[in-house]
């Protein structure tokens, strides 16, 4: 039996190969080391459903209190979530989804509206050919779709611009390399290339400057991480002209769980904001993230010494209560 005010928080993360995931899983175990009654226990799925599917039985074997839920992919995954959320288990799915409503709520930027923001600028700001290649994530995970969708609801409407291939990609920059290297063959003459992450948005360009062609076409990709290779560096380098910020919102999914938890209402949809990045602003968000990246190395720091101080004061009250009485 679990001790009174004891939250155990279960987190079936998809993977964490990539410095997104890496990001959002620490983010979110920052906030929990907050709430000292929180254990949070994050299970990694190394991208490989089957394995998601057994990490979240056991999760449920452990007797968590609520469920988060990153999932690889929406349709295998929607069974055992629903399982979960049946037995009464409060279900918070973060950035992909699952099919269907059973869940209490989700959290994540709005894949549509970052299709549509990537699509208004490069209408805003072509001014060659128009032609642009479109690289998808997984089909099968909502963020490919829905960047997908929302891309081709602005495009659609402009003449000028068009999607002349599109490469159906993993979210993965292996997966971009022979299919570009075939298309730009074909379309020496391509203006943009649209890449839903920014990893495979890298991946683009390490083509395209295999083949001589990297100041000739530009880069646009999603994501938009401070780390060294991540998208506000690549624009900085001037590799990608832009990115679509997309919040891993790791801390926030720990804040709603505990609500959750709490039995309070909570909205269905949370919506973590987006903004367009570009050379004009990648300092500005360079800078504030490292701010925050400073805020919580602090915090976690702070979280250490409370941590050795603990355990010092444990080690000197058994040397004390042995001294008193034997
Ligand atoms: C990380 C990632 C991100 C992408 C997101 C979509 O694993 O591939 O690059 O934005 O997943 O779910």
């Amino acid at each position: 039996r679990q001790e009174k005010d004891h939250i155990r928080i279960g987190f079936s993360q998809a993977m964490t190969t990539d410095e997104w995931r890496q990001q959002m899983d620490k983010s979110m175990k920052i906030e929990a080391s907050l709430h000292p009654e929180v254990e949070l226990m994050i299970a990694d799925a190394h991208n490989d459903v089957a394995t998601q599917i057994q990490d979240i039985q056991s999760l449920l074997d452990s007797d968590i209190n609520v469920l988060i839920v990153s999932p690889i992919a929406s349709e295998p995954i929607t069974p055992i979530v629903k399982k979960a959320y049946k037995k009464g288990i409060p279900v918070l799915i973060v950035d992909r989804k699952i099919e269907g409503e059973s869940y209490t709520a989700y959290l994540g930027a709005d894949n549509i509206e970052i299709g549509r923001t990537a699509a208004n600028y490069i209408v805003a700001n072509q001014s060659g050919s128009g032609k642009i290649i479109e690289i998808t994530g997984l089909k099968e995970s909502s963020p490919a779709y829905e960047r997908g969708l929302g891309f081709s609801q602005i495009i659609r409407d402009y003449p000028k611009v068009s999607v002349v291939a599109t490469i159906d990609g993993d979210w993965e920059k292996g997966s971009v390399k022979e299919p570009l290297k075939k298309i730009l063959a074909e379309f020496p003459d391509v203006e943009y290339v649209y890449a839903q992450n920014d990893r495979m948005a890298l991946g683009a360009w390490e083509v395209a400057q295999s083949m001589g062609l990297e100041h000739q076409l530009k880069f646009v990709g999603v994501d938009g991480l401070n780390t060294p290779n991540g998208g506000i560096q690549l624009v900085k380098k001037g590799m990608l002209e832009a990115t679509v910020l997309y919040p891993t919102g790791g801390n926030e999914a720990l804040k709603l769980a505990l609500q959750m938890y709490q039995g309070e209402t909570v909205p269905r949809r949370n919506l973590l904001n987006s903004i367009i990045i570009n050379k004009m602003n990648a300092e500005l968000m360079e800078n504030q993230m490292d701010k925050i990246d400073q805020q919580q190395y602090i915090i976690d720091s702070q979280q250490q010494a409370i941590r050795v101080q603990e355990a010092q004061y444990t080690t000197q009250r058994n040397l004390l209560f042995g001294l008193l009485f034997f």
